[in-house]
């Protein structure tokens, strides 16, 4: 069965606890916009695609047990809580972009001549499509890399380094970058999935070892710090990362390190991929230094499961995201569209 990191069912949502994983499975249930935006801010749900689903999801929640004098007092509502929800991690953008979308789709039903029942019931089924929506997404994404990745290996089997997390467990299923590697096994082309352990949190470690040994894709693990001397012993063919926000000149925010693999991958002249749908392409904002970067509790990197394992008293810098610039998206940014340049992403976007 599939790896399913957000389940619906009757209007109950129910996440896969990404705190207790790998040792422990367990769902808990969302029941309203104040416990959806909680589990995004401790990062129980996270990765960009998989924090705005579970942030409409846990309004479509919340709606559905509610009730509302007229509509007026729907639609002030939702719109107090999709901004509400925006605030719980800053970095990533698609919970933004749904909020926009998702206000503006709650004002025409408004404008419309429907009633308040029919009104929640019609945000309830948007945000529900979210899900569908998202896998089918992230199957093109997988299909557009792995055509690219291994056109270039020009037939034979290719190995592939991934940074954090970016499988089901970041999104409704399948994944972006992983959903390439998840492809290109499917294929029976995948030599081998080599996945960062991505200090502080770990989410290779944890998260995506889980998938590879969950999905039997050959995987495995290295540390941060061996990213190069990986690269230089074993001939990578692609490196392929997510995405949080990519701004209008291809600039990408994704998780910690991804700056560090980039500039690695450029030094050895391998292709650097950005996996990401276009929900998380920002193209008001112009370059990456606009984007906002957020910084995580220190004992993120100062403790393990609990323990300590820095000196105390030490200070700490924990910025859980870093911005690559676009000339080192050497292989391109692929999205459900298609692979592009990232100079001609905006471009492309506004046709
Ligand atoms: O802090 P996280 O775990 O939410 O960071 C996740 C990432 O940086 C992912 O690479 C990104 O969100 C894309 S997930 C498909």
């Amino acid at each position: 069965m599939a790896l399913e990191a957000i389940k619906w069912n009757e209007n109950k949502l129910y996440i896969l606890d990404q705190l207790r994983l790998p040792l422990e499975t367990e769902y808990i249930t969302v029941n309203n916009v104040k416990e959806g935006w909680q589990v995004i801010n401790k990062m129980q749900v996270r990765g960009a695609p998989a924090i705005a689903i579970v942030g409409c999801l846990s309004l479509a929640t919340e709606l559905s047990q509610a009730s509302f004098k007229d509509k007026h007092e729907l639609l002030e509502t939702i719109c107090e809580k999709l901004q509400y929800l925006v605030t719980a991690r800053p970095t990533a953008v698609n919970m933004k972009k749904a909020a926009e979308e998702l206000t503006s789709f709650t004002k025409n039903l408004y404008n419309d001549k429907v009633s308040v029942t029919e009104m929640v019931d019609s945000v309830i089924s948007w945000c529900q499509k979210m899900l569908n929506y998202d896998v089918s997404t992230n199957k093109k994404i997988g299909d557009f890399g792995a055509d690219s990745i291994l056109k270039s290996a020009g037939g034979k089997n290719v190995k592939i380094l991934t940074h954090c997390n970016t499988g089901s467990l970041a999104t409704a299923g399948y994944g972006t970058a992983l959903g390439v590697v998840r492809s290109i096994h499917a294929r029976g082309c995948l030599d081998q999935a080599y996945c960062t352990e991505t200090r502080p949190y770990n989410q290779g470690a944890r998260l995506t070892a889980y998938e590879l040994v969950y999905d039997k894709i050959p995987g495995t693990l290295i540390c941060d710090s061996m990213v190069a001397a990986l690269i230089n012993s074993h001939k990578i063919d692609a490196i392929v990362v997510g995405a949080d926000r990519v701004t209008s000149n291809g600039d990408t925010a994704n998780k910690i390190g991804t700056y560090q693999l980039a500039v690695i991958a450029k030094h050895h002249n391998v292709p650097f991929y950005v996996c990401a749908p276009t929900s998380s392409i920002d193209l008001n904002l112009a370059v990456g230094k606009d984007i906002p970067i957020e910084e995580r509790p220190h004992n993120e990197m100062t403790d393990i499961a609990g323990i300590k394992i820095a000196s105390p008293g030490i200070s700490c810098w924990n910025p859980a995201f870093d911005v690559t610039p676009a000339e080192l998206i050497t292989g391109g940014i692929v999205t459900e569209l298609g692979i592009f340049k990232p100079a001609e992403l905006a471009d492309k976007l506004k046709a």
